[in-house]
C-alpha cells in the first residue's frame, strides 16, 4: 500500500518511521509519500491561505495548491480529508482502508479549507468529537490503525483477530509472571492448562468488560448461544 499525505508539516510524520510501522516501511511493506502543498504555490511568498470572502477572523486554506499537489500524485486512490465534522473513524473503517492499494490524506492546519476542497475528497473523516490544531495527528492515527492490518505487517506480534474491537468486543484481561503480585493473584483457570475452560473464561471476561464499559457495542451483536448464556451469568453475578 502506498499512502500519500498532503500536509504543511511533513516533519510531524516522523513517529511513523519508528517501531513496528517504521520497520515495515524500511522493509517496503508499505510506502509513505509526504507532499508539502506549499511547494505547489505560485506566488513569491508561497501563501497557502487567504482571508475569507464575506469577512471575519482567521484565514482559509486555498484550493489551488491542494489541487495541484493532488494532480501531481502518480496514484491517489481514495482521497480522505480529516476534519472534525467527518464520519467518525473506527476499526471497520481501518479494515476497509487496509484493503486499498493507495490512500491520500489531506491535512488542514489551524484554519478551515475553502469549501470546494471537500469536492476533491471521497471521504471526510474525524477521529472524535474534539478539535485539534490540524489533521496531522488524526492522519497518523488512521495510518497506524490501517497499516497494522495489512497482512504481514504485524508478523509475530499479534493476531489482530483476537484483540479489542476486532470481533466487536473489548479485550479480556491478560496476565504474565509473577503469578502473585502484592497479594493480587492471576486467575486460577489461566494456569490450569485446560484450553476449553480458558477460552470460555476469556469470552466471559470480554463480554463483561464490554457490558461494563461499552454496552453500545453489544446492542446490535448477533450473539452465539454460548455468549447469551455467559451474558445471563454475568448479569446475575453483577446484580
Ligand atoms: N482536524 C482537527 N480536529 C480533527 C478531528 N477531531 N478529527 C479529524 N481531523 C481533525
Amino acid at each position: 500500500m502506498k499512502i500519500n499525505v498532503l500536509t504543511l508539516f511533513p516533519d510531524m510524520f516522523k513517529p511513523l518511521e519508528t517501531s513496528l510501522l517504521g520497520r515495515a516501511l524500511e522493509d517496503k511493506k508499505w510506502d509513505l509519500n509526504l507532499v508539502n502543498f506549499r511547494d505547489f504555490t505560485t506566488d513569491v511568498h508561497h501563501h497557502v491561505d487567504d482571508t475569507p470572502y464575506g469577512g471575519g477572523a482567521g484565514m482559509v486554506l486555498q484550493i489551488m495548491p491542494i489541487k495541484k499537489a493532488l494532480d501531481s500524485l502518480e496514484n491517489k486512490g481514495k482521497v480522505i480529508i480529516t476534519a472534525p465534522q467527518g464520519k467518525t473513524f473506527d476499526q471497520a473503517m481501518a479494515k476497509r482502508f487496509s484493503t486499498e492499494e493507495n490512500l491520500t490524506f489531506i491535512c488542514g492546519h489551524y484554519e478551515g479549507f475553502d469549501q470546494r476542497v471537500y469536492d476533491l475528497a471521497d471521504e471526510v473523516v474525524s477521529i472524535g468529537d474534539y478539535v485539534l490544531t490540524g489533521g496531522e495527528l488524526p492522519t497518523m492515527s488512521m495510518i497506524d490503525a490501517t497499516v497494522r492490518l495489512i497482512p504481514g505487517i504485524l508478523g509475530n506480534f499479534a493476531s489482530t483477530e483476537e484483540e479489542s474491537f476486532a470481533d466487536g468486543l473489548l479485550e479480556y484481561p491478560q496476565y504474565t509472571r509473577p503469578a502473585e503480585f502484592e497479594g493480587k493473584k492471576v486467575p486460577e483457570v489461566l494456569m490450569s492448562g485446560h484450553h476449553a475452560n480458558i477460552a470460555r473464561w476469556r469470552l466471559k471476561e470480554a463480554l463483561k468488560a464490554t457490558l461494563l464499559h461499552r454496552p453500545d457495542l453489544l446492542e446490535n451483536r448477533a450473539m452465539t448461544d454460548e455468549e447469551k448464556e455467559l451474558l445471563t451469568e454475568i448479569k446475575s453475578e453483577l446484580d
